[in-house]
């Protein structure tokens, strides 16, 4: 594993090792062991060209309680805005000596020619790129999927090795212009979960059907039938809605009615069923604040898994030697 771009190039063992190198990592975390020299030296440059909070913000958590240097570059205010390229953009970070650089971009596979390009060698993160990929976002959600719910349905069991066979989620809402749903679906159906997407016709992507995943045009029913072990709201993204009055259809008040999660939805889940949001929310349109406060609710978690997860990928992909053996932080 040089870089990690997409969820769909992770094998099952690859992916149980960023899983279990994270649970490791949160182990760190918490025995107050703020701080591992594993990168002392290294350079890890984080390169949004798109907004971001819990991304960015996570990544730079994660880099520095592995000691590595961050340097953070936001297109806002750099030489970008004047109309330089991704290209040399990619270059001033090879002669600064980046080690990774972590790229959040709107255009889908900017990651790709970012790594594959000829201008840097340096590992590259994905940390979302358009409507394509967010390969983090996906596996701190199975991270927080699997510390909640594995073992509650067979599966691999508790645990190093545990993947999500036999567990059911449901993800709900904008899929069109979701690179959450993506990676998720991609990831999720490696790790042997059994996925089902909810949306509205005109929010669900042209090719869905080869997709490794169910498509549901009703929550109520899907609810009901699939019985989820999660649920997992997306952003509806109107930024990415372009057009008049119809750019956003059905209208929010038919959206919230028929998609969104409220307190009469949340009761009727099964008990067990965790909610989750990869932020940020729109709350009163995919997700009421009773659903989102409530205590059956892990998105805060979601967002403290990140930075475990996070810097599992920076070590496995920085730290050397990313076959099963001779990982442990
Ligand atoms: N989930 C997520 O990617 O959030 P940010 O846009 O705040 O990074």
């Amino acid at each position: 594993m040089k870089h990690l771009l997409s969820t769909a190039d992770l094998s099952k063992d690859e992916a149980v090792l960023l899983l279990d190198t994270a649970a490791q990592m949160a182990a760190t975390q918490s025995r107050e062991i703020k701080k591992l020299p594993t990168l002392r030296g290294r350079t890890v440059v984080n390169l949004f060209f798109e907004d971001s909070t819990r991304t960015r913000i996570s990544f730079e958590a994660a880099a520095k309680r592995l000691s590595a240097d961050v340097i953070n570059f936001s297109a806002k205010g750099s030489s970008v805005s004047k109309g330089e390229s991704l290209k040399d953009t990619a270059l001033t970070l090879h002669a600064m000596g980046a080690d990774a650089v972590v790229v959040r971009h709107w255009a889908s596979g900017a990651p790709y020619q970012l790594a594959h390009g000829g201008w840097l060698d340096a590992a590259v993160l994905n940390a979302g790129d358009g409507t394509h990929m967010h390969p983090t976002q996906a596996l701190l959600d199975a991270f927080t999927i699997r510390r909640h719910l594995v073992g509650l349905r067979g599966g691999a069991g508790q645990g190093v090795g545990a993947d999500l066979a036999g567990l059911r989620v449901v993800i709900v809402g904008d899929v069109l212009h979701s690179r959450v749903a993506r990676a998720n679906v991609a990831l999720l159906h490696t790790l042997g979960a059994e996925v089902t997407l909810v949306a509205p016709p005109t929010l669900v992507p042209v090719g869905v059907e080869t997709w490794p995943c169910h498509v549901s045009y009703s929550l109520d029913e899907t609810i009901d039938q699939v019985r989820p072990d999660a649920v997992m709201m997306l952003r509806v993204q109107r930024e990415r809605m372009s057009g008049g009055a119809g750019a956003f259809f059905p209208s929010p008040r038919e959206y919230t009615r028929y998609y969104g999660l409220d307190a009469r939805r949340l009761a009727r889940l099964p008990e067990h069923a965790i909610v989750m949001h990869p932020g940020p929310m729109n709350r009163g349109l995919e997700i009421s604040a009773e659903a989102a406060d409530s205590d059956r609710a892990v998105i805060v978690e979601q967002v403290a898994n990140g930075v475990a997860v996070r810097m599992a990928a920076l070590y496995l992909l920085m730290a050397g030697d990313t076959s099963a053996e001779g990982n442990t932080p």
